[in-house]
């Protein structure tokens, strides 16, 4: 099963422990060794034991504690700080009803970005790029840099019963960094362009032009050799 598929009764605050080969597949493409990483939505500890291993610094908070060590309690979306400076954070985020939760954790995390953070990577939705009213934390933020997809589904359930889990979900993780070329900065506070009002310029395609028509248009012109 999935984070999001309907056919289980959801967790309390979203905690879903991220296995470990999907952290991994972040660090094999981003380098965040030496960094201090800041994992606010740490639940068990389960994306910090892989950054740590990686050899990375990381300051943990979540919104509850669930007896991993954090060093502070925080909700995430208030935009409160951790006790510890930080370069980068790093988190598989509580997705909440509709994705509106995962929504604020992209807003509160660029809000970092401009105050100095140089990464955010969440793990998201595979499709989570692809909704109209989500253009304003993708292809129209100048510090979207980067979608990382996992090329396998996580099981988020292990199962008990015997039966071989077969997740229908596929996710990604997405990287923002502030931009240096662009003198934009991101604006997660932009209101989102409503559903379906978003008019794509239609492309003509060109017209077939025969044989014909090009002799023609080269005799109209007076290329030598057209008459
Ligand atoms: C999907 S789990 C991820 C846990 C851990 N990051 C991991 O990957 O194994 C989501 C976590 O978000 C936490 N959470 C939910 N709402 C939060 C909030 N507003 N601020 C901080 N953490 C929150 C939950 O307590 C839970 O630990």
């Amino acid at each position: 099963m999935g984070k999001h598929e309907i056919s289980y009764v959801r967790v309390e605050r979203d905690l879903y422990p991220t296995p470990r080969w999907v952290t991994e597949a972040l660090l094999a493409h981003i380098n965040l060794n030496r960094l201090m990483i800041w994992e606010p939505a740490a639940g068990k500890g389960d994306i910090v034991k892989v950054l740590r291993d990686s050899g990375a610094r990381v300051v943990t908070s979540d919104i509850a504690d669930y007896g991993f060590f954090l060093d502070a309690l925080i909700d995430f979306t208030s935009g409160q700080v951790p006790p510890a400076p930080f370069t980068a954070i790093v988190t598989n985020p509580p997705f909440g009803h509709r994705n509106t939760l995962a929504e604020t954790f992209i807003v509160a995390g660029l809000k970092h970005l401009t105050h100095g953070a140089s990464l955010l990577a969440l793990l998201l939705p595979a499709d989570f790029d692809s909704a109209n009213g989500r253009r304003r934390f993708f292809g129209e933020c100048p510090a979207f840099t980067a979608k990382i997809q996992l090329t396998r589904r996580a099981v988020w359930f292990p199962r008990t019963d015997g039966v071989r889990a077969a997740p229908k979900e596929n996710h990604a993780w997405y990287v923002w960094e502030p931009s240096r070329l662009r003198v934009k900065r991101p604006n997660p506070e932009a209101p989102p362009r409503p559903e379906g009002g978003l008019v794509l310029k239609k492309s003509t395609p060109p017209r077939h032009r025969s044989a014909r028509d090009i002799l023609g248009s080269a005799a109209r012109s007076g290329e030598p050799g057209t008459t």
